[in-house]
């Protein structure tokens, strides 16, 4: 009986499972190691929703941990929308990173000896700590964030290398002037105060509308940082996990099998990791057969349609009215349209409603004008949708049964 699935469905991938993501990978350790000189890094990370920019992340905090002796500290920011409530999280977060490190833990005690009843060491052993001090501190803090930060690096610096910082989903925090204002001064202040003493590198992660939303609210901070993209995985790095994936789960899988579930991934993590888990529970003999991945892929592709799209483009795009449509629409998942190509392709009703059903995806936020394509050109909002309405018409076409 099967009991571990290797997949995590929606949860970032562990550090032996990640593949993919050399350049990004070298590219940001080099500013890292560049940091170490002594000199602020800000790099963006940007990607859409599920590419991969959390499982990137944690990768690259090992990498700085372990390979680089950076002290890495991660930082989810979901709901934040607060700049006093980063600050918090964030020294949280150093601090209970330097507990954690049995090589700083001394540190740790020193440098809080008579340390206020506003930080205690919380949790099973005690591991992490918990920061909550009044407001006027933090207030005071915030407004000295360098020395702030200075004053933490000064005691461990002897040990550790310099330090990697991850603000995932910065999303919230994004429209906030008061961010954008805060974070540029801290970047001026720190070159000016501590020119190559501030050896510390900060990732920020977030969707493309972040980006271009801090850059409209204060034009000049987005010049500070570098900018890195994510895009989806090539088809050979998405073998190379289901390989990795099922070799650790004991499982062997036939070739026919595997470009199967390569074919239907679409390059995408978020979906290779739901056909993955599926086709794992379906086998039961230890090999992937061809027929175990068809099955697997069908409750993959049902997964998708409730767990990812929005209810009322699930159902939309499983509306009778609109069915014969998208199916010719879904013939291969092409991320970009002409109007007058899948017109020529649609029979005399399907013309007739062809009308209300572009204007139907485009009122739904599926389909937009797709600029660079020239007139009558639209283009998915989300890969997610021409890979599922593709799969429902591999589906119809008995491909999958
Ligand atoms: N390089 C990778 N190798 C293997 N699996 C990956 C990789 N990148 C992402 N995944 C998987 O893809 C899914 C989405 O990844 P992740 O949560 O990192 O994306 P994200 O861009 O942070 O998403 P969100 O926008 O929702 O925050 C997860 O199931 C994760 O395990
Ligand atoms: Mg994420």
């Amino acid at each position: 009986m099967k009991e571990n699935s290797p997949f995590t469905p929606g949860n970032p991938v562990p550090v032996e499972l990640f593949v993919g993501r050399v350049t990004q990978i070298e590219e940001i350790l080099k500013y890292a190691k560049q940091s170490t000189h002594g000199r602020l890094e800000n790099v963006f990370l940007v990607g859409e929703r599920g590419i991969g920019k959390s499982s990137l992340a944690a990768f690259l905090k090992y990498m700085a941990t372990i390979k680089e002796n950076l002290l890495g500290v991660y930082l989810s920011l979901g709901g934040i929308i607060e700049l006093e409530e980063l600050i918090r999280r964030l020294i949280e977060q150093i601090l209970t990173e330097i507990n954690k490190e049995r090589d700083l833990q001394d540190r740790f005690v020193s440098f809080f000896k008579d340390r206020p009843k506003y930080i205690r060491q919380v949790g099973l052993f005690g591991l992490s700590i918990s920061f909550n001090p009044p407001k006027n501190e933090l207030e005071y803090m915030a407004r000295n964030f360098p020395e702030t930060i200075k004053g933490l690096w000064d005691k461990i610096k002897d040990r550790k290398k310099g330090v990697f910082v991850v603000l995932d989903d910065i999303n919230g925090l994004s429209r906030s002037q008061e961010f954008a204002n805060w974070y540029k001064s801290f970047v001026d202040n720190v070159t000016i105060k501590y020119s190559g003493g501030f050896p510390i590198t900060i990732l920020a992660i977030g969707l493309p509308e972040v980006r271009d939303s801090l850059a409209s609210i204060q034009p000049s901070l987005m010049r500070v940082f570098r900018i890195i993209n994510i895009d989806k995985l090539e088809n050979k790095e998405v073998e190379e996990f289901f390989k990795k994936a099922f070799d650790n789960a004991g499982i062997k899988v036939r070739e026919k099998a595997m470009k199967l579930m390569v074919e239907f991934s679409s390059g995408l993590p978020i979906l290779m990791h739901e056909i993955g888990d599926a086709v794992f529970w379906r086998d039961e003999d230890g090999v992937i057969s061809e027929e175990d991945a068809r099955k697997g892929i069908l409750v993959a592709a049902d997964r998708i349609g409730t767990k990812y799209l929005d209810p009322k483009v699930y159902r939309a795009i499983r509306s009778e009215r609109y069915r014969s449509i998208l199916r010719k629409l879904g013939e291969k998942p092409f991320l970009s349209f002409k109007k007058r190509d899948l017109e020529s392709r649609l029979n005399a009703n399907e013309r007739k409603v062809f009308t209300n059903f572009l204007r139907k995806m485009r009122e739904l936020g599926v389909i937009t004008p797709d600029i660079e394509g020239g007139r009558g050109a639209y283009k998915f909002t989300n890969r997610l949708y021409p890979v599922y309405i593709w799969m429902e018409s591999q589906r119809f076409r008995k491909k999958l049964k």
